[in-house]
């Protein structure tokens, strides 16, 4: 092998390793021009053919194209894979991970009233009663004939009821004025023995810093042979020791009226407001928060049961006012408003479930 045959082989191997170490395509790009520019190594090479003899030129020649093919091409195919890489990185760089978690500086939270009645829902399930529904809209005859409100009875007239127009058959529906029609959906349809809340919306024609017109109940009703006024009094002691989250609670019976009860009674549960401040449970105040009795029995009647054979009781709360006693609002109003200034600073994080194990808090 002659010294030119040795150099551009040596030249080749150089050209080669560097082409194939060029980093990014501008750096392919020097190694290109170096070689095959109009002043690069090869193609100064191939201007030397012109001066050689026929012969030097008849073994250079093809030694020279193979030469500047083999270089050539090894840019391209470099060139190629480049870009691809480029791409790699580019499509790396962009991707998203779904599975990261959502922004929590946007996480909205829980109307205390849902807490509450969650709260409630929990406090009754863990002592057996189980959850019933019942329609906003109902009739006539749940919401108040069945209940023992008799036609033309000025306890109607206590509900500020908001009617609708009478439907093709002269029947005037209304928008529900308390949950006890879920009393008389639930005996109506299931058999003694009945141990059942319901929570929702009633609607009365009434509207003040503790009076909106739609406002929430809870509703409770136990059916069966043997219950008594003690059975009613050690279910709600218990439930509001557990609400307030107190050991002790002492509570007061007022008899009261109430159509669908009978004796009924308006409860009480001490309570102390000294330096401005409500506390539960002991202290030298009553403060009221439901309407309970021994169901009626007309109203066991009226929903297809035997009185004779049963009995029970019930008892209904305000759901918004017990929210207010535990939580501290002194206005309903903005309850119902939407604001997201009292949302955030009432509301409750979505991820803090309340449970009676971990606490109500959460
Ligand atoms: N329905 C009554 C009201 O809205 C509350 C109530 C009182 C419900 C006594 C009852 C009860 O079940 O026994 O004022």
């Amino acid at each position: 092998m002659d010294a030119m045959t040795t150099d551009i082989s040596a030249l080749e191997r150089d050209l080669l390793a560097r082409i194939d170490a060029a980093s990014d395509e501008a750096a392919l790009e020097g190694v290109r021009v170096e070689a095959l520019g109009k002043q690069g190594a090869i193609s100064n090479l191939m201007r030397t053919l012109g001066q050689m003899s026929a012969e030097q030129r008849q073994e250079m020649g093809p030694k020279l194209n193979g030469l500047k093919d083999r270089v050539g091409e090894a840019v391209v195919v470099k060139k190629a894979g480049l870009a691809e890489a480029a791409l790699e990185a580019k499509l790396k760089a962009e991707a998203v991970d779904v599975t990261l978690p959502a922004a929590p500086a946007r996480t909205g939270s829980i109307h205390p009233i849902s807490r509450v009645m969650e709260e409630m829902a929990l406090i009754f399930g863990e002592m057996g009663f189980r959850l019933e529904e019942g329609p906003d809209i109902e009739t006539d005859f749940n919401n108040f004939t069945a209940l023992n409100f008799p036609p033309q009875h000025p306890a109607r007239d206590m509900h500020d009821t908001f009617f609708f127009a009478p439907d093709a058959k002269g029947e005037r529906k209304l928008l529900r004025t308390h949950t006890s029609p879920v009393q008389v959906r639930t005996m109506l349809s299931q058999k003694p023995p009945i141990r059942m809340i319901c929570q929702g919306r009633t609607y009365r024609s009434d509207s003040d810093a503790t009076h909106t017109p739609m406002f929430h109940q809870t509703e409770g009703l136990v059916i069966d042979e043997t219950t008594s006024m003690a059975d009613l009094k050690g279910v709600l002691m218990a439930f509001v020791k557990a609400y307030f989250e107190v050991d002790d609670v002492e509570v007061r019976f007022r008899p009261h009226f109430f159509p669908f009860t009978e004796p009924s009674a308006e409860m009480d549960v001490r309570c102390d407001r000294s330096g401005g401040q409500l506390k539960i449970g002991q202290g030298k105040d009553w403060l009221e928060i439901l309407g309970c009795g021994m169901v009626h029995p007309n109203v066991i009647r009226n929903c297809g049961l035997d009185p004779e054979r049963y009995q029970g009781y019930a008892f209904g709360m305000g759901v918004d006012r017990l929210a207010m006693l535990k939580y501290g609002m002194t206005d309903l109003r903005p309850f119902f408003e939407g604001d997201v200034r009292w949302l955030r600073h009432y509301g409750f994080s979505p991820y803090l479930l309340p449970g009676l194990a971990a606490g109500l808090d959460g």
